[in-house]
């Protein structure tokens, strides 16, 4: 573990290494505080966090009876119920097989009829429960952390914003070639991830090397949204597999 004056970075032997570290952060917060607020990401990168989240549960090893969680981010125009929406998505990876109640998770209005007004809605709802205990987050090939894409101000809050072709493109993998592909997203803003107690920014795989040294190493700047979680050195944890930190 190295601890700079930004940020603590766990580089880690493998995926399945990555996986245990972030699901120890998450379980050290839960027992520390067992009604903590987290905010959880989708993704391929969490997939093994979040196996191993619920094999906690089931073995009552970690509780969430009493943890409240927010959804990071939606797609526009897709209902929660879809399957290829992100909260369909981790429903089914996390909160069903983990036995979490419904009634404990927030999600990111999908098909809003005043988008601003809901989207300041989700923020005040963060507020009233306390202010995010953990955000854990992914960081997109195009630097994006939650849908944050480039561009995104240090200070931007929940709001609607258009995808990049990359984020697009990424959703059409997900979407299974179903299209039209979502264009448009609901997301938690940078300033409501920073106002978090603590956050993991966590990173998988050789595809993610270039654009994990450019948000450590690189100029603080919109242009990569997951270099705004910097500098940090009391919040921020940046868990990466050696893959992934291949030029750190
Ligand atoms: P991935 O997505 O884990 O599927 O690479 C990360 C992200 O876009 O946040």
């Amino acid at each position: 573990m190295r601890v700079s004056n930004e940020y603590t970075l766990r580089i880690v032997p493998t995926a399945a290494d990555l996986a245990r570290s972030a699901a120890d952060v998450v379980s050290e917060t839960i027992r520390d505080k067992p009604d903590a607020v987290l905010a959880l990401p989708t993704g391929s990168t969490p997939l093994g966090m979040f196996t191993e989240l619920a094999r906690r549960a089931r073995a009552g090893t970690t509780d969430f009876s009493r943890t409240r969680f927010f959804c990071l981010d939606e797609y526009l125009g897709v209902s929660k119920e879809d399957p290829n929406s992100l909260t369909g998505w981790l429903f089914r990876e996390f909160f069903t097989p983990a036995g979490v109640s419904a009634a404990h998770v927030h999600t990111v209005p999908s098909e809003p009829a005043d988008a601003e007004a809901e989207a300041q809605a989700y923020e005040d709802t963060i507020i009233r429960a306390g202010g995010l205990d953990l955000a854990v987050l992914g960081i997109g090939a195009n630097g994006h952390i939650a849908f944050n894409e480039p561009g995104s101000a240090r200070d931007s809050r929940t709001r609607v914003l258009d995808l990049t072709p990359e984020s697009r493109d990424q959703a059409a993998a997900y979407w299974q070639g179903t299209f039209p592909a979502p264009s448009r997203a609901m997301t938690i803003g940078v300033g409501t991830l920073l106002d978090a107690a603590k956050i993991v920014l966590m990173a998988s795989g050789e595809a993610k090397a270039g654009i994990l040294h450019a948000a450590l190493r690189g100029p603080i700047s919109p242009a990569v949204p997951a270099s705004l979680l910097r500098p940090n050195p009391e919040k921020l944890i940046v868990i990466a597999d050696a893959a992934a930190a291949r030029d750190l």
